[in-house]
């Protein structure tokens, strides 16, 4: 779900809808908007896109310099008008938007009904408002009130509230790990979201909120204390992201955009770290010692989704240059599963959004049990960032498209050069070898837009393709995540079955599967494990099924064998997932785009799952 609020002199109801507009891509089922109109708090809200919700502000306008506004994605009651946020108590004086789960919220709802409290809503947000009024009745300020209401919740939460009765003032509070608050600091006039795009239009000078802090929010200037009341002096952050990278600009849609935005956010990733004269790498916010370096017995990778398949690519790089053992474990499995961790343990945390609840939960798992936190992460002062004791930021900007893309093949990069730095700090690396890996990085952007120049040779293959039911995604060793990384993005956004094998498995099961309508993806570049894949390409080859290989330019063994070959340029093997990946991306993105669907907001999905 996404938040944004405002304090100010202006009108605050197109500053709110611009704001969700920006946050749109958190969570999308419905919508809503509360102002402080002469007087009285007004509410206008709609299941659906945002673009309805704008459309009832047209017929029913909304005018005050104070509101607050909130994108839901449904967790407890379905996506309808009465179920949207803001919710509004009974007394008419108090409205709350609210990201993560009340987990008690049964209990509470209960007991607030013992005494009289009449429900509008199935959610669980609507018992917030219902506790501040219990308290406000009983003479209370905003502030306190919402501190005790506050105190009765389980669970994480990102709580913003406003009121009638003290109309000089927002109050957004913060509790665990259900995204972020952040608030913004203009002249005359305060912002409040729940991410920076929300906000960036207007302000560039920003606060964070961590747990169990809250922000009372005027027209001048904010005020942050503990839950406790213990007052805090929040670090001011100057965040230099471009509004103008948040917009489309001349594609269709924003992953296309940030497909072809890759070039660039690999030259980024690169800037400052890598020093090609010297062969050196420099993640300075990572804080590893030569003494941190040679203490690590183990890397334990956690993270979800796309995330995830990054981490699979980190293991074999980590390992296979630093010679240090890395697991990869799903961060909603890891903190279930009484893991192995002490303090010669690493665990390194992926996120793009560094608010992904099971995410943060792992690393709070992880904290517990002794280890050293590393994050890799794109949003600049995310959770994921600050909580872990070293970093390394991705660099991308920021990824509106529900399916990851560019937040994918900068952390690939990332871990490479993670994977150097600590390979030349425990010294299992000579200098040449050093000097060559480093070298090999400088080449990666320009490989990764010679996959671009290709796009048009994906477009009719997609069209070809674009009414197939299932489909098969192999691949081995390094490239076998990006095996399951195509598939997952062709699940995500055409909605077509894809499964992913390593393909050395693909002989143990579903090669029963492959016949004419159950085509085979194989990626196949000039790396290790070419052989053994040409090999499986045969198998499937010869069970009738048609075949797409992603290869590298020259080969000539590949095209006597497949149906349609993505050409990819010749790519050092530990950097290939990097250019492999983009043929997939590309075909994924256009079989979804010819088919007709909401390629940026995919049914289902959200940009950022803040809830377990
Ligand atoms: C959601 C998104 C995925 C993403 C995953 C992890 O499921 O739809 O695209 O990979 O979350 O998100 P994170 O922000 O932690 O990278």
């Amino acid at each position: 779900c996404g938040i944004v609020g405002y304090i100010g002199e202006r009108n605050a109801t197109p500053i709110v809808l611009n704001g969700l507009k920006r946050l749109e891509y958190r969570g999308y089922d419905s919508a809503g908007i509360a102002v402080l109109q002469n007087g009285s708090i007004e509410i206008r809200r709609d299941a659906g896109k945002l673009s309805k919700l704008a459309s009832l502000v047209e017929s029913q306008p909304l005018e005050g310099n104070i509101g607050i506004g909130h994108t839901r994605w449904a967790t407890h009651g379905e996506p309808s008008a009465r179920n949207a946020h803001p919710h509004m108590g009974n007394s008419r004086q108090v409205v709350v938007v609210h990201n993560g789960i009340v987990e008690n919220f049964l209990e509470l709802r209960e007991e607030l009904m013992e005494e009289g409290v009449n429900f509008n809503s199935d959610t669980d947000t609507e018992v917030i408002v219902h506790l501040i009024e219990r308290f406000l009745s009983a003479g209370t300020s905003l502030e306190e009130a919402t501190r005790q209401a506050l105190r009765h919740l389980k669970g994480a939460h990102g709580v913003v509230v406003m009121s009638s009765l003290e109309p000089d003032k927002i109050i957004a509070a913060r509790i665990g790990n259900a995204g972020g608050v952040v608030v913004g600091f203009g002249e005359k006039e305060m912002f409040v979201a729940s991410d920076i795009p929300a906000i960036l239009d207007h302000t560039r000078r920003m606060i964070f909120l961590d747990s169990h802090q809250m922000a009372v929010v005027t027209r001048e200037n904010v005020r942050v204390m503990t839950l406790d009341g213990k007052p805090v002096q929040p670090q001011e952050h100057l965040i230099s992201w471009d509004p103008v990278a948040a917009e489309k600009g001349e594609y269709r849609h924003f992953m296309q955009k940030e497909i072809h935005e890759q070039v660039r956010s690999l030259t980024d990733t690169l800037a400052g770290r890598v020093d090609f004269d010297e062969g050196q790498i420099r993640l300075p916010q990572l804080n590893l010692t030569p003494d941190l370096a040679r203490r690590i017995q183990k890397i334990i990778i956690t993270a979800c989704g796309t995330a995830a398949h990054a981490g699979m690519v980190g293991k074999v790089l980590i390992e296979r240059i630093a010679r240090i053992p890395v697991e990869v474990d799903i961060a909603s499995e890891f903190r279930y599963r009484d893991p192995i961790v002490d303090q010669n343990t690493v665990v390194l945390a992926i996120s793009q959004s560094g608010e992904t609840a099971d995410t943060l939960a792992a690393m709070d798992e992880g904290r517990k049990r002794g280890a050293v936190l590393w994050s890799i992460v794109n949003a600049i002062g995310s959770q994921a960032m600050r909580i872990a004791d070293g970093y390394i930021s991705m660099q991308t900007g920021p990824e509106i498209g529900v399916a990851s893309t560019k937040a994918f093949t900068a952390p690939l990069v990332d871990l490479y050069m993670l994977a150097v730095l600590l390979a030349d700090l425990r010294g299992v690396l000579d200098s040449t070898r050093r000097k060559q890996l480093v070298s090999d990085l400088r080449l990666i952007p320009d490989l990764v837009g010679r996959c671009l120049d290709r796009e048009n040779e994906i477009i009719p293959v997609a069209r070809e393709m674009k009414y197939i039911r299932n489909m098969l995604y192999l691949g081995r060793g390094i490239n076998m995540p990006i095996a399951y990384e195509g598939a997952l993005k062709l699940k995500e956004i055409s909605y077509i079955h894809a499964e992913a094998y390593p393909a050395g498995e693909m002989k143990h099961g579903p090669i029963a599967l492959v016949d004419r309508d159950m085509p085979v993806l194989a990626i196949a570049p000039q790396d290790p494990w070419y052989e053994k894949m040409i090999s499986q390409i045969e198998q499937a080859k010869t069970r009738g099924g048609s075949v797409i290989v992603v290869a590298t330019e020259g080969d000539t063994r590949v095209p006597e064998l497949a149906d349609h070959v993505f050409w990819v340029p010749p790519t050092p093997w530990l950097l290939s997932p990097v250019v492999t990946v983009i043929p997939l991306q590309l075909f994924a993105y256009h079989i979804a785009s010819l088919r007709g669907l909401d390629v940026d907001q995919p049914r289902n999905l959200a940009k950022s799952v803040t809830v377990e």
